[in-house]
């Protein structure tokens, strides 16, 4: 059995008094329901992950990191290494989000290094992957995301599938307002667990959530949740809202 997952990533987004506002409300939203299956994350920015782990502290609630370096210690300024994230007990990091890629031009390499300093610590990576639109108009869909599986998850050692998760993230529809169709997220989804099935085997690939991102909110989750292979949404814009967000979970819980 999967999990159905909604994550929220709120990249460089809400002060503290904003994350406090959201904790309280989410806090209350969540009371009393009962989840199932259904795991909420929401990944704040790093000076927010200690004060929304207490505050969820022994609930089914999930806090996350948005990135890790991939170095262990040492003369890094600026960076958080995924054993120091852990140390707060964490138990997610968000690595190779398409933002990274792009603006901080993170290879497949460097990628690949953050997700097995992720595994190490002991937390589960939710490694995104994804096309841009010339890449997707060029016809080469297929062949950017195995390229991107191959490159980032090269000599990653998985036994259950329980230790990683994946989200596929088209670049063109990532805070555009245009997600993928149900139908074109599932093509992909089905790649990529395919892909699962033939690196490492069949039970692995059944047992790994592959979540959608780009554009998810509460009005089209539930076309991207009746595909077969979308275990949940990595939700940037409309998980800002504690609303928007608890709306999403309920869907998630009713649904699947
Ligand atoms: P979006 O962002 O939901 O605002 O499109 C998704 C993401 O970047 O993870």
């Amino acid at each position: 059995m999967r999990d159905i997952i909604i994550a929220g990533n709120w990249k460089m987004n809400k002060d503290l008094d904003a994350v406090r506002a959201f904790c309280k409300a989410i806090a209350g939203g969540l009371k009393g329901k009962v989840l199932g299956r259904v795991l909420p994350i929401i990944a704040p920015t790093y000076p927010f992950l200690a004060l929304m782990q207490r505050e969820f502290a022994g609930s089914p609630f999930r806090v996350a990191a948005q990135d890790t370096s991939s170095h262990p210690d040492g003369a890094f300024t600026g960076e958080v290494s995924a054993t120091m994230l852990a140390s707060l007990g964490l138990q997610y990091c968000i690595v190779g989000h398409s933002e990274r890629r792009a603006y901080h031009h993170e290879s497949n390499e460097t990628i690949r290094e953050k997700v097995l300093a992720v595994m190490d610590s002991g937390m589960k990576p939710i490694l995104c992957i994804g096309e841009t639109l010339e890449q997707r108009d060029g016809g080469i869909t297929d062949q950017v995301i195995l390229e991107q599986l191959d490159g980032c998850m090269r000599g990653v050692r998985v036994y259950t599938g329980k230790e990683l998760i994946l989200a596929y993230e088209p670049v063109w529809a990532i805070g555009t307002g245009r997600n993928a169709t149900g139908e074109q997220a599932q093509e992909v989804h089905r790649q990529i667990r395919k892909w699962l099935a033939d690196q490492y085997n069949k039970e692995l690939a059944d047992n790994l959530s592959i979540l959608y991102g780009g554009s998810v909110k509460p009005q089209n989750l539930t076309e991207l949740l009746a595909m077969p292979d979308i275990d949940g949404g990595l939700i940037g814009g409309a998980s800002l809202d504690p609303e928007s967000f608890l709306k999403m979970v309920d869907i998630a819980i009713n649904y699947k």
